[in-house]
């Protein structure tokens, strides 16, 4: 397949697409129609036939889609068909509730390694992952083929560890600390801020409150 250049709403809309064909496979829906994944999905047919098409269309419409199929080449297109090792770096709060959600091992992303600065927390381990000084962390990445790092650090801390990370050949960094981190092109990052997701929701509530006026 060839791929040209998807728009970031797009690659945005995938995971979803992914998520909704896994369940519609463990129900064992071999085939689905646009319109049937529209009405499930809650976007139009029309747009979930311009993001496929994007791939070139992944199989023939009025027939349907072969949920298999379409589930195989999404998990390509995201790269979730290959495994990834991920390390956490920051063993406080949130390092700590996402070491402790299983599910992403299920998307292939294995976490093998929770680093921290506080030596209180060397040698707790956190569904069987123990936490790890940090002047380990390079040694262990190269050791283990990790590719991505968690970063649960704060702020003041997260540029000079992205530094060594980058240093040591990380291919990505998933950044929760709110600062942008400078990293070069071959270093992916995605930031995430949940707080932009709940400003996104005060919005929305304040857009039906308004319109009910
Ligand atoms: P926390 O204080 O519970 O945990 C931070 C951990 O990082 C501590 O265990 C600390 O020892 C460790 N740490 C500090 N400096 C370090 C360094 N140089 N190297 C390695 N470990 C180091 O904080 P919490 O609540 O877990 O938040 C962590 C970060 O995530 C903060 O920057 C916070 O602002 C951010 N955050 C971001 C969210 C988002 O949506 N992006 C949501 C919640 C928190």
């Amino acid at each position: 397949m060839v791929e040209k250049e998807i728009s970031q709403a797009v690659i945005a809309r995938l995971p979803r697409y992914f998520r909704y064909l896994g369940e519609l496979k463990d129900e064992g829906v071999e085939r689905i129609s646009s319109q049937e994944l529209s009405r499930i999905m809650n976007v139009t047919a029309s747009q979930i036939r311009q993001d496929f098409n994007n791939f070139g269309g992944f199989g023939q419409q009025g027939y349907g889609y072969n949920v298999e199929f379409l589930y195989t080449e999404i998990g390509k297109i995201l790269g979730i068909d290959k495994t990834h090792q991920l390390i956490i770096v920051g063993a406080g709060n949130l390092g700590q509730a996402l070491a402790n959600y299983m599910n992403f091992e299920r998307r292939g992303f294995i976490i093998t390694g929770i680093f921290d600065i506080n030596p209180e927390l060397y040698g707790k381990t956190i569904r069987g992952i123990q936490v790890r000084p940090m002047e380990e962390m390079k040694d262990f990445i190269k050791e283990n083929n990790v590719d991505i790092a968690v970063l649960t650090i704060p702020k003041s801390a997260a540029l000079t560890v992205s530094c060594q990370l980058v240093e040591v050949g990380i291919k990505a960094i998933w950044n929760f600390a709110h600062v942008d981190l400078q990293v070069p092109p071959q270093v992916q990052v995605e930031n995430v801020h949940l707080s932009d997701s709940l400003m996104r929701l005060s919005y929305m509530i304040n857009r039906f409150e308004s319109g009910k006026k």
